[in-house]
């Protein structure tokens, strides 16, 4: 078992298998990014299974197949079966352009649960914000998605200038469709020009909602990092992530394995253990998942300074969101 200094029990992984992506978010990439083949420095698909096999054994439950864009990379579907022949749950974040092509394997390998990125339902907006055309394909492969079964979780990041004034047609979805409709609080990450103001904190999202609709809070589970709601009478539910506002470290159970192989213990940590060159050394490299859990900072990485009473998003050390991996 994978336990930290804070006795906080590590069983669910992300694992990130390309730092490319099929859209340019600003938020995600703010230097643009592409990549037309897998470098050597990342992971090949043994080594991907190799080192998630490590995690299984230490009893990791979950795994998360990110990007960048995961179904880019060229060999993302074998990468999906060979972890889905290990004893987890397995489960994807995606931006949903090119979801359409993979249903099958999804159905074969029995991923239910599918995370989309959606953050704007107005079509030059989605444009503006991801330099792509691609919102009716994302829109139809959601509805796709739903229609089969998948359980869907969308994902909006609201910045306030940018589209908080969508928020109500979002949870309008939630209305006729099973779909969870998850609101993140906009997060600073190296280069990506974050500023306090651009935040809409979770209290304005939880107040412009009930201006219009009557809702419930629903019960979570120590691990799960958003707060979630469902409108009376809706088919689906609202979440919120409430990284700025509220964060939830206290029951954190995640850790991060980059495209190029190096592991992170906190989405804002500033350390990484290149698990993959010690792997390529035939070093063991239990030790050092051990050591890098245990290395673990209790909240955000150790890393949200307060600069007066606001955060200095410049002082964050870390890598662009698109080579964490989301
Ligand atoms: N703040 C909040 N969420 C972000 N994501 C990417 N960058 C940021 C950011 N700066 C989201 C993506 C995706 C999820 C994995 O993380 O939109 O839905
Ligand atoms: Fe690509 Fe997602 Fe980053 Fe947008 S947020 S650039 S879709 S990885």
């Amino acid at each position: 078992m994978l336990y930290d200094a804070f006795n906080r029990k590590h069983d669910y992984l992300r694992i990130s298998i390309t730092e490319a992506c099929n859209m340019r978010c600003f938020y995600c990439m703010p230097d643009g990014n592409k990549i037309s083949h897998i470098p050597n420095h990342w992971m090949n698909k043994d080594e991907i299974v190799e080192i998630a096999k490590l995690f299984v054994n230490e009893g990791v439950k979950k795994i998360r197949i990110t990007g960048g864009e995961p179904l880019v990379r060229k060999d993302a579907g074998e990468i999906i079966s060979a972890l889905s022949k290990l004893p987890v749950e397995l489960v994807l974040t995606t931006n949903g352009a090119l979801l359409h092509k993979f249903i099958d394997v999804f159905d074969e390998v029995k991923i239910h649960t599918v995370n989309v990125s959606l953050d704007s339902l107005n079509k030059e907006k989605f444009f503006k914000i991801t330099k792509t055309n691609t919102f009716d394909n994302v829109f139809e492969n959601i509805q796709i998605l739903s229609k089969k079964g998948f359980r869907v979780k969308v994902n909006m990041v609201v910045i306030k200038g940018v589209n908080e004034v969508e928020i109500l047609d979002f949870v309008e979805l939630t209305k006729d469709s099973p779909l969870e409709i998850r609101f993140i609080e906009f997060m600073p990450f190296s280069g990506n020009g974050w500023k306090n103001a651009q935040v809409y904190p979770a209290a304005n999202i939880l107040s412009d909602i009930g201006m219009k609709y009557k809702f419930a809070q629903i019960e979570t589970e120590i691990h799960d990092t958003s707060k979630k709601y469902k409108i009376e009478g809706f088919k689906g539910n609202i979440g919120l992530i409430n990284t700025i506002t509220q964060p939830f470290c206290e029951g954190c159970n995640r850790l991060r394995l980059t495209a190029d192989g190096k592991m992170k213990n906190c989405l804002f940590s500033k350390n990484e253990t290149d698990l993959l060159s010690a792997l390529r050394r035939g070093v063991d490299i239990l030790p050092l998942i051990q050591q890098t859990v245990m290395s673990k900072h209790k909240e955000r990485g150790g890393q949200f300074q307060k600069n007066g009473s606001e955060y200095d998003g410049d002082k964050i050390k870390n890598r662009t969101m698109i080579a964490i991996g989301g």
